[in-house]
């Protein structure tokens, strides 16, 4: 059965280049997961993004949104109001002169009624703590605040689907640890989908599927363990293992027996306290 996403034979080239950037990528994305797509700079991740947003099309294969094709313009309305885009740089996605209202942008497009309007705007910067930056104006705030204010707008869309493409990329650890528990949280209680790019695999590990693309192709499609936990497997998808199942392998090679499949440093600490 077909996924809230689902893309088959996807082929994109941008006009005037010779290589295609998205090569024979067919995948699904189940309603209610939070999948992360792993990769490489350069590898496709952002054309694969921009896709489910409709800002691109298709050049071969086809992708389709909530069983609509991408590719039928008289899809494109409902696809863009069902996905919610934030990308790495804030700048270019914050458009009004004062937080909250940037944040209501979406929904007043939308025409949502005022009242919701201010429920959905009060609840999307508390969830990405930026209540307390209201009233203030966006070109004040650090990158990371701005970035927040950008992922505030695309949760006050309440979009069936958020993409968020290296989103985090200007935020500190604990930031980005408490926009992905953020988006968990929508994952649980709203049964939103949450599509995280990421090139770096410690994001990785807190999907419930991993999507690994490399040179425009999907090529390794498993739960973090089956992804991380296999150094061979990882050596000829060309990606290093976590730095904790790292840190575990050299702590093995010393003659101290912490167990196989340690991902995290929650679970490297766990398995040395065991010992
Ligand atoms: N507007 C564009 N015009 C031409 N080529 C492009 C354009 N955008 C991206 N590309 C090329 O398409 C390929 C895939 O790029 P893409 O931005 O999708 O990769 P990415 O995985 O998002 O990389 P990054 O980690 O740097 O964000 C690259 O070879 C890139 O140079
Ligand atoms: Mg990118």
């Amino acid at each position: 059965m077909d996924g809230l996403v689902q893309a088959r034979d996807l082929e994109y080239a941008y006009s005037g280049t010779g290589e295609a950037a998205l090569r024979g990528v067919t995948l699904t994305v189940r309603e209610g997961a939070f999948v992360a797509i792993l990769g490489r700079n350069g590898s496709g991740k952002s054309t694969f993004a921009k896709q489910l947003n409709v800002l691109i099309t298709p050049t071969g294969g086809s992708v389709s949104v909530m069983g609509m094709d991408t590719r039928e313009t008289e899809h494109t309305m409902a696809i863009r109001q069902a996905v919610g885009l934030v990308f790495q740089n804030p700048d270019n996605q914050i458009v009004a002169t004062v937080v909250e209202e940037d944040v209501a942008f979406g929904p007043e497009n939308l025409g949502v009624p005022p009242p919701e309007i201010r429920e959905r705007v009060d609840a999307a910067l508390r969830a990405t703590r930026m209540s307390d930056y209201a009233r203030k104006a966006p070109h004040m705030l650090s990158g990371g605040q701005k970035q927040r204010v950008a992922i505030a707008g695309a949760l006050a869309m309440r979009p069936r689907l958020l993409v968020l493409d290296e989103a985090t990329a200007m935020l500190d650890p604990d930031g980005r640890r408490e926009v992905m528990d953020t988006a968990r949280g929508l994952v649980k209680s709203h049964g939103m989908t949450v599509v995280w790019i990421t090139h770096t695999m410690e994001e990785a590990i807190a999907a419930d599927e991993v999507i690994v693309i490399s040179d425009g192709e999907a090529i390794a499609r498993g739960t973090p363990r089956e992804i991380f936990s296999d150094p061979h497997r990882l050596a000829t998808l060309g990606l290093a293992a976590p730095a904790a199942a790292r840190t575990a392998a050299l702590l093995r090679e010393r003659g101290v027996a912490v167990p196989p499949g340690v991902l995290t440093v929650e679970e490297l600490a766990d398995a040395l306290c065991a010992l």
